[in-house]
């Protein structure tokens, strides 16, 4: 199935207008005490506001699009199986940056990836707290609020700033592996690494142009979906760490702002393989 692009424009603006919808509830929600409950161990958080968010955005596509499939960060952890078909597909994280919204941490962006075929085609990410709405479609460009974005022009891994994050598990071999990561690249050296604490507006951060690259060990599709094409589309690079093709369920991304940052930077990298979504 090929969408017109009269149709992924009609497509956009429903996405958008469920982004807006499902931010307001987490606006809503930000300063307010919340129902923290864990996952797959005590630093993995998730929220009500999660499990709503996302329960109202799978009954709006459903009601609209009947046709269309989804893969969802909450119905993944209640069971439903993580299946990427050649229908139309959203990958929906309705949440991403949870830790930061238990913290009213301001970096908290609802997901939004659209999948024709399996291959990345809509993507929009919306930070709820700052209102920044990010959007692209395969071939038209990449935007917030409307306007272009464009990656850095820096060539030099020397002189990026680098995002990265600890992700959430604390056991002693996951955490080696993050701060020999982290020690490599720090060492470079670089200018320096944050870490912003949404996989999402990590990558919308690469494509605006305000860091140089990213990269994650142990992420989920609904984290890199909208945001990866979000990138692409504004001109940077969104990898395999080992530079080959970005693989949606292999759980680990490279995002760049251009190919000679991404090769530096997967070369100081080691490189793990993860089960996959
Ligand atoms: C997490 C965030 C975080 C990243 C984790 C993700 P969530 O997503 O994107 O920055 O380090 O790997 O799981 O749980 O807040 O949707
Ligand atoms: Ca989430």
């Amino acid at each position: 199935m090929t969408h017109t692009k009269e149709e992924l424009d009609e497509i956009l603006a429903f996405g958008t207008s469920l982004a807006r919808k499902a931010g307001d509830k987490i606006q809503a929600a930000f300063l307010q005490n919340k129902n923290i409950q864990t996952k797959s161990c005590n630093t993995d958080l998730v929220t009500e506001t999660d499990q709503q968010v996302e329960a109202m955005i799978i009954q709006d596509i459903k009601q609209c699009y009947p046709k269309h499939k989804f893969i969802g960060e909450e119905s993944v952890a209640d069971g439903l199986k993580c299946d990427l078909t050649d229908e139309p597909t959203w990958i929906v994280d309705p949440v991403d940056g949870t830790t930061n919204f238990v913290h009213r941490f301001p970096y908290v962006a609802v997901c939004l990836g659209f999948c024709v075929n399996k291959e990345r085609t809509l993507g929009i990410v919306y930070n709820a707290v700052s209102g920044q709405m990010y959007t692209a479609i395969k071939g038209h460009g990449a935007f917030c609020n409307g306007k272009p974005l464009k990656v850095s022009s820096e060539t030099d891994l020397k002189k990026s700033l680098i995002l990265a994050e600890f992700g959430s598990a604390r056991d002693q071999e996951s955490l080696d592996f993050v701060f020999e990561n982290l020690r490599s690249i720090i060492s470079t050296p670089v200018h320096t690494i944050h870490c912003m604490g949404s996989a999402a507006l990590n990558i919308c951060a690469v494509a605006a142009g305000q860091a140089e690259a990213y990269f994650e060990f142990g992420i989920h599709c609904w984290d890199y979906c909208a945001a990866s094409l979000i990138l692409d589309e504004a001109g940077g690079v969104s990898l395999d760490t080992e530079e080959g093709e970005l693989d949606l369920m292999a759980r680990r991304i490279l995002a760049a702002a251009n190919n000679s940052i991404a090769s530096a930077l997967s070369s100081k990298l080691v490189h793990k393989r993860l089960p996959r979504d």
